[in-house]
């Protein structure tokens, strides 16, 4: 359980190959820490190398566009131990992925290297709350429109629980 925390200065949306869920992730958190006046760095990553240099799956691409997100700018890149240090809070989009990254963290050498927090990304949200966002890779179209439901809900749910800080 995370300790209740005021608005960080910097958040990483974590997912396995970081061209579906965590660049979606990251422009509607953007969007929604913009709409509450809160001034948050928002990036994103996969726990693979597998999509490295790519832009967002076609699919993904589509679906935030017809929400009003725009990520085909967005290029993916594999989460390092120096993410440990630049980011408050890293959050992850399934249970996997947040068992990978506290085995990064836990192998990091130096203790200080590691002030980032961890969390599930749907960990304050009161709808899905420790659900994952489930990988829609293999999946249909309306797995990759619940992804987008989902994570406005949780992204929502972070950004309010700064807000009451
Ligand atoms: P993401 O989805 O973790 O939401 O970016 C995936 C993208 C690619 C693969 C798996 C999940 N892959 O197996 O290549």
């Amino acid at each position: 359980m995370l300790i209740k925390t005021c608005t960080p200065s910097s958040v990483l949306l974590v997912c396995l190959g970081n061209i579906c869920r965590s660049p979606t992730a990251e422009e509607i958190f953007r969007q929604q820490a913009a709409i509450a006046g809160l001034s948050i760095k928002v990036d994103s990553a996969g726990t693979s190398d597998w999509h490295v240099g790519d832009a967002p799956d076609k699919r993904s691409q589509r679906h935030a566009k017809s929400h009003g997100y725009k990520i085909n700018k967005l290029v993916a890149r594999q989460v390092s131990a120096d993410d440990f240090r630049n980011f408050d809070l890293i959050l992850a989009m399934d249970a996997q992925n947040l068992a990978d990254l506290q085995a990064i963290k836990d192998e990091l050498a130096d203790p200080e290297d590691s002030l980032a927090k961890l969390a599930l990304f749907s960990e304050e949200d009161p709808i899905y709350s420790g659900d994952d966002v489930p990988d829609p890779y293999k999946g249909e179209n309306d797995d990759f429109e619940d992804v987008i439901e989902r994570i406005e809900s949780s992204a929502q749910a972070w950004i309010e629980s700064w807000k009451a800080c």
